[in-house]
């Protein structure tokens, strides 16, 4: 990549859209070399659509509903990310599985962000299954995606001391504030050529990751 080009960027929702959000805001200050080609939701309802809408964005709906058998969805979806000719595809709050061969054909160039700290507590509801167990720390991360769910090589991830007698809610708001920040952050590196996967393994500036870069809650202020 040149120093002129703008990475194409298409982004998979199904909810509030809070990191598409995050991510428009970015993009919106200058900070990094993107543009967002196109929002994709499975869920006509979506509010992250709305966010989409308000940010001119194209904004389509794959109707997870409206397909008989899942094979035909995963077709349509494919010639839709096809159609963005998007570079990195960004999930964001995207609740359903991708096919094996639409993760293949992204390999390396498809993030996610899961709300645990990796490879702990993979799957859903993570919040409760943390604090169900009593961990002291909580957190998301941004990673690679591949086909296993929620395995991929991670590249970012933000951590929260849990409070005593904290609540999921609580604790969700303070991990999702983090994600604000570490989701642009990592998507940027990308941007800017300066994050990449290569055989399994997280490249950042010329360095190879041992472990996912850390950013950790202090006392309310973010680093
Ligand atoms: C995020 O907290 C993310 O960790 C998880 O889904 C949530 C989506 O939130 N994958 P939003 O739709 O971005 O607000």
């Amino acid at each position: 990549m040149n120093g002129h080009h703008r990475l194409r960027i298409a982004v998979l929702i199904s909810g509030g859209g809070t990191n598409l959000q995050a991510l428009i805001d970015h993009i919106d200050a200058g900070s990094m070399p993107a543009d967002i080609v196109g929002v994709i939701s499975d869920r006509p309802g979506a509010y992250g659509l709305q966010r989409a809408a308000r940010a001119g964005l194209s904004h389509h709906c794959v109707d997870y509903q409206s397909f008989g058998e899942r094979t035909d969805f995963d077709r349509a979806l494919a010639d839709k990310l096809g159609g963005l000719q998007a570079e990195l595809i960004v999930l964001a709050g995207y609740m359903r599985i991708l096919s094996a061969t639409t993760v293949q054909q992204y390999a390396g160039r498809m993030l996610n962000i899961h709300p645990s700290l990796l490879p702990a507590y993979p799957g859903l509801h993570t919040y409760a299954r943390a604090l169900a167990a009593g961990e002291q720390w909580h957190g998301s991360t941004v990673h690679f995606v591949i086909p296993e769910l929620d395995a991929g090589p991670a590249v970012i991830r933000y951590r929260v001391r849990i409070r005593p007698g904290e609540t999921e809610p609580e604790l969700q708001q303070r991990v999702q504030q983090g994600e604000h920040i570490i989701y642009p952050r990592a998507i940027g590196w990308y941007a800017a050529d300066r994050l990449c996967c290569k055989q399994g393994q997280v490249w950042l500036d010329g360095r190879q990751l041992r472990e996912p870069e850390t950013v950790d809650e202090v006392m309310g202020i973010n680093q």
